[in-house]
């Protein structure tokens, strides 16, 4: 097998990297994935910085043992935690994911956005040094979404306590006139519906899942590693540290091409 065959690795603290793998997968379809959802230390925004780098070291080994060519943190909480860690550690390229907060910045009229994120991640020196490079008559609604990864990740996501817990979040946000939120969470894709619905049509919601794919595109294109081989189907093989029940059913639409497999690790 040439190295360019090697599979795309992405790791997240739980499913909702997955929101990541399907920009990849649509954008590079002929690309074989290995997933890892790191459930049972979920979630890792309330962790600290070194348990959140031991989780994302950990996450990497086993993604190395499984011949990844290219790895991608689809957590913007390890990323804005681990990330530097990791590159400094390993030669294999890492594309991480931050809050998309300057394209929210750059498009904003009113002069206000809402960024919903985990406390590791609002609370990180990486996204205090994007934050603070902004305009300083730019208001930055920030608000960590408490709860909001637990409930996902028990696939309570349409559920009364996540109705309950958006609308107090995004009060603040409403109050302030946002009209960009910014979703800096992998998780929180899944309840950009509900978001919506709250807000109003009018409020733009951002996300930085197809900006990582294109991004990873660029480099495995730079670094010579698409893969170019027809006559094997990709393989997608998902490993979770807990019962796999949500995350298939959140990849059911995939169920024919991929395979999910309860580990130890
Ligand atoms: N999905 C993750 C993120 O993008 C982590 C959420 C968590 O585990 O708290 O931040």
């Amino acid at each position: 097998m040439k190295h360019s065959e090697y599979p795309i690795g992405l790791f997240d603290s739980g499913i909702g990297g997955t929101s990541i793998w399907k920009e990849i997968h649509f954008l590079m379809p002929n690309e074989s994935t290995i997933y890892l959802s790191d459930s049972k230390n979920a979630p890792y925004g309330n962790k600290n910085k070194e348990q959140i780098i031991e989780f994302a070291i950990k996450n990497t080994e086993y993604l190395l043992s499984k011949n990844c060519k290219i790895i991608i943190v689809a957590c913007n909480t390890a990323t804005t935690n681990a990330i530097d860690v990791l590159r400094n550690r390993y030669k294999i390229p890492f594309i991480g994911i931050e809050p998309a907060i300057k394209p929210a910045a750059l498009k904003t009229r009113t002069n206000a956005v809402g960024i919903l994120a985990t406390k590791g991640t609002l609370n990180s020196k990486l996204f205090e040094k994007t934050s603070s490079s902004l305009s300083t008559e730019l208001a930055i609604i920030e608000q960590v979404g408490e709860g909001l990864v637990n409930l996902i990740e028990k696939g309570n996501i349409n559920s009364k306590d996540m109705e309950i817990l958006l609308r107090r979040y995004l009060k603040p946000m409403i109050k302030a006139n946002v009209d960009h939120i910014v979703l800096g969470c992998t998780h929180y894709p899944y309840l950009k519906n509900q978001i919506q619905d709250i807000v109003g049509p009018s409020v733009i919601i951002i996300d930085s899942g197809n900006a990582v794919a294109l991004q990873t595109k660029n480099i495995l294109e730079s670094k010579n590693l698409i893969n170019k081989q027809k006559e094997i189907k990709p393989f997608h093989n998902f490993f979770v540290n807990k019962k796999a029940s949500v995350l298939k059913k959140i990849l059911e639409n995939y169920k024919s091409e991929i395979e999910i497999k309860e580990v130890y690790f």
